[in-house]
């Protein structure tokens, strides 16, 4: 038996099956054991799907893997929301990708990666834009006020001139910062 076949998009019901099995388990993981949601919260669950991908190598080869501060910035750090009930519903949201890894072509190989870059990147885009990207601004949280003094004075500048503007005219960190953790591809 073709076992892709259950997971065709004809197959109503095993989306709808998948979906319930998301939902399900992203409950059980929150109200059951808080442990099994941190469990799927760490680099090795993510990469546990994008095993044959350079995400992890590049983002410890940026800034955010070590650097001066030798500080190794987790995925779920960047992509994931600190807010328990929004981190749930980010994870049964995240459990789409259980669907594609069971059904995309090559997913899970690096061409498949350097092909789909940019449609991949812009998705994750639409995330950090839809909060003003809260996740970098839990970290950096002396962009716009008290800045520190050896930030650069160019960057002081930008911040601060984004920052007078009126609230829905400023842009948000990734507007200005693309690949702070992997390469943003160009074009
Ligand atoms: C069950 C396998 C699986 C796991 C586990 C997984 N991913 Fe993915 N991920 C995928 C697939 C498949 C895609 C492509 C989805 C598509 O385009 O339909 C993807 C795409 C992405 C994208 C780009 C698209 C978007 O919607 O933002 C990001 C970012 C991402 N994953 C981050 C993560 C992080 C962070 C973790 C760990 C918390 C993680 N992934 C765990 C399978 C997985
Ligand atoms: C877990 C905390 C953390 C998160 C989340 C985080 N950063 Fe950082 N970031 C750091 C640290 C620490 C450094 C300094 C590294 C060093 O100096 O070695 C840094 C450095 C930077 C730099 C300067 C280096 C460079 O690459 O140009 C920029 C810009 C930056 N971060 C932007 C972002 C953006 C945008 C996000 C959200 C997508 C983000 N950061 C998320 C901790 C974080
Ligand atoms: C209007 C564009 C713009 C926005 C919005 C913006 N930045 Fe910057 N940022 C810059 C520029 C330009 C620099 C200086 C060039 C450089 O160092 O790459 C900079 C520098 C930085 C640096 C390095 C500072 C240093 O002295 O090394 C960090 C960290 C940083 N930004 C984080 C952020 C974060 C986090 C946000 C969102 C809260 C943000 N920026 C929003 C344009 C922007
Ligand atoms: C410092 C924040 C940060 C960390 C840490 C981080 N990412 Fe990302 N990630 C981003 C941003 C921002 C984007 C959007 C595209 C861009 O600007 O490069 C992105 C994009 C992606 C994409 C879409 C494809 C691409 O390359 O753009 C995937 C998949 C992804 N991240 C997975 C991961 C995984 C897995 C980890 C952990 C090994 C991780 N990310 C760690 C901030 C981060």
């Amino acid at each position: 038996m073709n076992w892709r076949a259950l997971f065709k998009p004809s197959a109503k019901i095993s989306i709808l099956a998948l979906l319930i099995i998301g939902v399900v388990v992203g409950v059980v993981g929150y109200f059951g054991t808080q442990q099994t949601l941190h469990a799927t919260s760490t680099d090795e669950f993510c990469m546990s799907c994008h095993s044959n991908h350079s995400l992890k190598d590049e983002v410890l080869a940026s800034a955010h893997g070590g650097g001066s501060a030798g500080i190794v910035v987790q995925c779920q750090d960047c992509h994931l929301p600190h807010n328990p009930v929004k981190y749930l519903v980010k994870k049964i949201i995240v459990s789409k990708d259980l669907y594609g890894y069971l059904t995309i072509d090559g997913f899970n190989t690096q061409e498949w990666l350097d092909e789909n870059r940019k449609e991949q990147a812009d998705l994750a885009l639409k995330y950090f834009k839809g909060n003003d990207s809260a996740n970098c601004q839990h970290c950096h949280s002396r962009i716009y006020e008290n800045q520190p003094e050896t930030m650069k004075k160019m960057a002081k500048r930008m911040h601060a001139n984004n920052f007078k503007k009126e609230e829905d005219k400023r842009k948000t960190c990734v507007d200005c910062h693309k690949g702070v953790a992997h390469v943003y591809p160009k074009g």
